[in-house]
């Protein structure tokens, strides 16, 4: 979908009491400092680090979302949100020397870090996971082991002031994952309508005071005053926001929505997931690490889709063996992070893990 067109998701999935709490400054782990794409494969020799690197970023769900891909030491597995790479150094601890693990991610800090795993199995991609399938092709590959997506963004990324996401420091306000292309925040800030501000803050930020924000943004804007830093951002949006959570930002809903937005990050996962089951061997795994209601609520609906795909009506007359087969099949119940992982990480607290399986039918 492209930008500045509403992806709206439905109805009944904006019921503002089942939304889990905004995460726009909330992320991943964190024991923190404060479309081009390159492929880069590394050779020599394996690194077999198999617990947190000596990133920033402490991964979430390490070893349960590794455990679910059901890794065969010979088999091809993606990463598509390589971060800082603590789920992907577990992947590669687990395969053998012919196994192989392709990483993607949009970030160029985080394809960086990336590059200095010397590894002769890994390969890592600068691109958004949308071009998961393209971007394979070009390296050979048509069909993978398993898939994990890690939604969302990392402690560097929002920790780091420049990349404008988070409202406790006052920088510009990028809020791109990919800094080397797109529209920043400010810049759709300074060329929307009320009418779309409005849409975007409802329905990425489950913002009740959506219409309020909308227009005190737009009025900054009118009276010469464009907002284009994080700071000015939250100032505008706390002084017409009179409820939020205890303990939250009034800007969060806002941050949230604006980040999901600009990244186009609902559009992307909806558009990928097809291509994740199109891509998957029989009794391959996808595991997909969420971070807000709305990403969950995407990935559980796609599941049970796929698990059920008969959608003819009752006594149609069809035989059973001529029924569209699942694709799918749901594994377990949703995996959330123990209190353990919460209170040693606080940001994972609203993670919440998926995992499925390709079936053998087409
Ligand atoms: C939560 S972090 C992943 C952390 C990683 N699992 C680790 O252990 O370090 C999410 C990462 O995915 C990247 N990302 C998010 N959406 C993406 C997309 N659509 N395509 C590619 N990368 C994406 C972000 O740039 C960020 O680096």
């Amino acid at each position: 979908m492209i930008k500045g067109v509403n992806f709206a998701p439905s109805k009944a999935s904006l019921s503002p009491e089942k939304a889990s709490q905004p995460t726009s400054d909330l992320v991943h782990g964190r024991q923190s400092k404060r479309s081009q794409t390159t492929v880069s494969n590394s050779s020599s020799n394996h690194h077999d680090r198999s617990d947190q690197a000596t990133s920033a970023h402490v991964a979430v769900l390490l070893h349960e979302a590794v455990d679910a891909l059901a890794i065969k030491p010979t088999g091809i597995y993606v990463d598509g949100t390589f971060g800082r790479g603590g789920h992907s150094r577990r992947i590669l601890s687990r395969l053998g020397e012919s196994g192989r693990l392709i990483a993607f991610d949009r970030d160029l800090a985080a394809i960086a870090s990336g590059n200095e795993i010397k590894d002769a199995r890994f390969t890592i991609i600068h691109s958004p996971f949308m071009a998961i399938q393209e971007k394979l092709l070009e390296v050979g590959i048509s069909r993978v082991d398993g898939i994990l997506l890690d939604l969302g963004i990392s402690s560097p990324q929002i920790d780091d002031a420049d990349r404008g996401f988070s409202f406790r420091f006052d920088a510009p306000l990028d809020m791109r994952m990919d800094q080397s292309s797109g529209e920043t925040a400010a810049e759709f800030l300074g060329r929307a309508s009320e009418q779309q501000l409005m849409g975007v803050i409802k329905n990425y930020g489950e913002e009740r005071f959506a219409k309020s924000i909308a227009r005190a943004i737009i009025k900054e804007r009118d009276d010469g005053h464009p907002i284009t830093t994080t700071g000015r951002l939250a100032q505008v949006v706390a002084s017409v926001v009179t409820r939020f959570e205890p303990g939250q930002n009034p800007a969060t809903r806002t941050f949230q929505a604006l980040r999901i937005f600009i990244n186009q990050e609902l559009e992307g996962l909806s558009l990928t997931l097809p291509q994740c089951v199109d891509l998957l061997h029989p009794q391959g795994r996808l595991a997909v690490i969420s971070f807000h209601s709305l990403e969950d609520r995407l990935v559980k609906q796609f599941i049970r889709e796929q698990e059920d795909r008969d959608d003819l009506p009752a006594h149609f007359p069809v035989r059973a063996a001529d029924l569209p087969q699942p694709r799918l099949r749901g594994v377990g119940k949703s995996i959330k992070p123990s209190r353990d992982e919460v209170a040693q990480n606080p940001r994972s607290r609203s993670a919440v893990l998926r995992v499925a399986e390709r079936t053998i039918s087409i």
